[in-house]
């Protein structure tokens, strides 16, 4: 197996959850709905849920300062933040200046970039652009969610899935000490035409948020089963595709990190790329579907863990609202 030689390389991660968890035992109290439902549709047992006060930054923060630490780095050495999420703390500033000014990182540029579930392998792959091509020594990305206050808890079909969280990494440029380790490849793509499957359409311009809120326009909407297709079809497009453009077949791949949205959306990507399933990380049991954070806290896990080791080869898949989805290949 030969690979190209990566230009951006993982430097550390974190990843922070809120401290309450919401079993399924709790939704059958707050909607008709029950535990065996939930696990088999979606391999979901719990999630977290942050108390009011908690804010989308100050959780990104939380795992940016893990994730700095990891990387043996300071604040002032980052020169790019760059924040994936779908509910920031407004609709402007950038999450990403609230989080700037949180951490001290006096000398970055900050900006979100919005591509719901498929957020994290978005802001990556920009981390890589810049990196790779000089414009920005030290990257930090984030993933980060407060999804349970855009879920509608009266919807049993949309509320048992989603939960909170961040995830971050810091990226920086290969040298000669950790040559041969980092993004070798990414892969991206999006489909306009399917946006009214999955989206939270109310409180921007094109409807007020006075009016949404009047009409539930501002909760997650979403067409379960046309999404699922969808999420397959394009999470085993991403695979296949940046395996075959550098050379690899499933049977390379050390541990495959997919969004974390269902254990079954999960189970039929493997099966369609021929990646062996106990290769495939999963956590969406402890922690639900936490869009753009959900790839970046397995991420964290797993190195925090030892699920990943040093030398093996990481693939990462996502696919969210949009719709959006990508690939991610890393060595570490
Ligand atoms: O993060 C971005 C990507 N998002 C996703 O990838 C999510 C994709 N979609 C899914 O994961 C699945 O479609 C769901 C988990 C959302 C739903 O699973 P499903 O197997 O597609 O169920 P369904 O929507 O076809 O519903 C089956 C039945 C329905 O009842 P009837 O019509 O058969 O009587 C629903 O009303 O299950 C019912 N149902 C529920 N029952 C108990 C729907 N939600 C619930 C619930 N508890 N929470």
């Amino acid at each position: 197996m030969s690979l190209k030689t990566p230009k951006t390389v993982l430097l550390g991660t974190g990843y922070s959850v809120p401290e309450k968890v919401l079993t399924n035992q709790d939704l059958e109290k707050m909607v008709d709905t029950n535990d065996q439902w939930i696990q088999e549709r979606t391999g979901i047992k719990e999630r977290r849920i942050a108390s009011p006060e908690l804010t989308t930054s100050e959780l990104c923060t939380r795992a940016a300062r893990k994730a700095l630490h990891d990387a043996g780095l300071k604040p002032k050495d980052i020169d790019v933040i760059l924040v994936g999420t779908v509910t920031g703390d407004a609709l402007f500033p950038a999450t990403a200046c609230y989080v700037q000014e949180k951490l001290g990182a006096v000398n970055a540029a900050a900006m979100d970039l919005q591509a719901a579930c498929a957020g994290f392998v978005y802001v990556s792959t920009m981390a890589d652009a810049l990196i790779s091509s000089g414009k920005a020594k030290h990257v930090l990305t984030i993933g980060g969610e407060l999804l349970s206050r855009i879920v509608d808890w009266t919807d049993r079909s949309t509320c048992v899935l989603f939960g909170d969280g961040a995830g971050a990494a810091v990226w920086g440029a290969a040298n000669d000490k950790n040559a041969n380790k980092g993004i070798i490849d990414t892969y991206m793509k999006s489909d306009g035409r399917l946006t009214e499957l999955l989206c939270s359409y109310g409180g921007g311009t094109k409807i007020p948020m006075k009016e949404a809120v009047e009409n539930n326009q501002h909760f997650i909407k979403m067409q379960g089963q046309e999404v699922f297709k969808s999420a397959v079809k394009a999470m085993s497009e991403a695979v296949k595709s940046i395996l075959a453009k550098n050379g690899l077949t499933g049977e390379d791949v050390d541990v495959l990190i997919p969004h974390q949205a269902n254990i079954r959306i999960m189970n039929a990507t493997v099966r369609k790329t021929k990646i062996a399933e106990e290769k495939v990380y999963v956590n969406v049991d402890r922690f639900g579907n936490t869009s753009a954070a959900s790839i970046p806290i397995a991420l964290a896990e797993a190195r925090e863990t030892g699920a990943i080791k040093p030398g093996q080869l990481i693939l990462l898949v996502s696919f969210g609202g949009g719709f959006t989805w990508g690939s991610l290949l890393l060595q570490v």
